[in-house]
C-alpha cells in the first residue's frame, strides 16, 4: 500500500518514520523526486533496486543536510570544498573517496570506495533529512529507464504499490537531476551535465571540468538509453516530416508549422530555465497522448541547455 501526504510538518514527520522502519519514501526534492531509503541500511536499499527494476546494482546519491553532514561521508578535497562553500544546497553532487567514519552502506555505492554526496535546496527534502537525522540515498523516483518525475502523479504512476509513502510537494522546479562532478580521479571531472550550469562550477573552480576519461565511467547510471519515452524523437530538427508532431522552443518550429502539428513549446519565450522545467512532464504527456514521432526544435548549447540536450539524445536512443 502507498500512503500519499502532503509534504508538510505531520507527512515529514510520518516520511521519517518510515525511513527509520527501513521503508521507502519518495520526496519532493529541487530537481526531481527521489525514492529514499536510509542510506546505513541495505535491505532498505535493496529495496529501491527492486522497486525501481534497476538491472544492476547502480550507486545511488546520498542526500545530507549540509557541509558537515557531508564530511562525516567523505574526504572532500579543497576544491570539493569550495563548491559545496559556494552552491550547497544546491542541485549539485559531489562524489569523493569515502570517510572512515561515512555510514552509506556497500549496496547503495555498489561497492566503490567513493560516495556520491548532496544538500538539496528543496524545504520538503530539507526538512525530511533534518527530522530522520542521518543521510538518505535517493535516485529518481521512476521504474529504471523511464523518464524522470517532476510531480507526484507521475510517482504513483511509475512505483504506486511499491513505495511506502509519497511526499506531495508539487511539481518540482527545476525539473532535471543534479550536476554530478567526480573529485576521485587526478581533475574534477562532470560526471552528468544537470540543472547546475557547468559555466558557473567552472567559474567557482577557476579551472575547466574534465571529461569522463572511460566508457566505463564508473556512472552506469548514465547509459545511453537512460530517459526514453516511448515516442521516438528526432532532435534538432528544423521542420517536420509528414508524420512527425512538433516539439518546440521558443516558437522555432511554430513559425512555419501549422498549430495542430505542435504538440507543445517548451518555452514559447525561449527560456532554457522554463524548458528544463516542463521537459519531462511533456515527454510523459507526448506517451500518454500516443504520439509515436516528435520532431524536437534545436536547444543551444549553453548554461542549462547542456543538461537539456544531453536528456534528449538519451530520450533518443532507440
Ligand atoms: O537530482 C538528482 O540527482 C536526483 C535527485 C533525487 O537527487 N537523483 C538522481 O539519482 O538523479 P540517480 O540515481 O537517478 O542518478 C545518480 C547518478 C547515477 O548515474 C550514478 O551512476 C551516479 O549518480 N553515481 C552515484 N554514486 C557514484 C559514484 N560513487 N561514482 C560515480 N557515479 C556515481
Ligand atoms: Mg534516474
Amino acid at each position: 500500500m502507498t500512503r500519499i501526504l502532503k509534504a508538510d510538518v505531520h507527512g515529514v514527520a510520518a516520511a521519517a518514520e518510515v525511513l527509520a522502519a527501513g521503508g521507502l519514501v519518495a520526496f519532493p526534492t529541487e530537481t526531481v523526486y527521489g525514492l529514499g531509503a536510509d542510506a546505513s541500511n541495505p535491505a532498505a536499499v535493496a529495496r529501491i533496486y527492486a522497486a525501481k527494476g534497476r538491472p544492476g546494482f547502480n550507486p545511488l546519491i546520498a542526500h545530507v543536510s549540509d557541509l558537515e553532514a557531508a564530511q562525516q561521508q567523505a574526504i572532500l578535497p579543497p576544491a570539493a570544498l569550495a563548491l559545496a562553500r559556494d552552491f550547497w544546497p544546491s542541485p549539485l553532487t559531489l562524489v569523493a573517496p569515502v570517510a572512515p567514519t561515512g555510514c552509506v552502506c556497500d549496496l547503495a555505492r555498489a561497492g566503490l570506495s567513493s560516495v556520491a554526496l548532496r544538500a538539496p535546496a528543496h524545504p520538503a527534502a530539507q526538512a525530511l533529512l533534518a527530522a530522520f537525522g542521518r543521510p538518505v540515498v535517493a535516485p529518481s523516483a521512476n521504474r529504471s529507464g523511464h523518464v524522470s518525475p517532476v510531480t507526484a502523479e507521475h510517482v504513483v504512476a511509475d512505483l504506486s504499490g511499491k513505495v511506502d509513502l509519497i511526499l506531495d510537494g508539487g511539481r518540482t522546479p527545476a525539473g532535471l537531476e543534479s550536476t554530478i562532478v567526480s573529485f576521485v580521479g587526478p581533475e574534477p571531472t562532470l560526471l552528468r551535465p544537470g540543472a547546475l550550469a557547468r559555466a558557473d562550477i567552472e567559474a567557482a573552480l577557476g579551472e575547466p571540468l574534465a571529461a569522463p576519461t572511460s566508457a566505463a565511467i564508473i556512472a552506469p547510471g548514465m547509459t545511453a538509453a537512460h530517459y526514453a519515452p516511448t515516442a521516438h524523437l528526432r532532435i534538432e530538427a528544423h521542420s517536420l516530416e509528414n508524420d512527425e508532431y512538433g516539439l518546440d522552443f521558443g516558437g522555432q518550429l511554430s513559425a512555419h508549422t501549422p498549430a495542430d502539428r505542435i504538440f507543445c513549446d517548451l518555452s514559447p519565450k525561449g527560456d532554457m530555465i522554463e524548458a528544463a522545467a516542463n521537459l519531462f512532464a511533456v515527454l510523459r504527456d507526448i506517451d500518454a497522448r500516443g504520439l509515436v514521432k516528435i520532431a524536437v526544435a534545436p536547444i543551444p548549447q549553453e548554461g542549462i541547455g547542456e543538461a537539456i540536450n544531453d536528456r534528449l539524445r538519451r530520450a533518443a536512443v532507440r
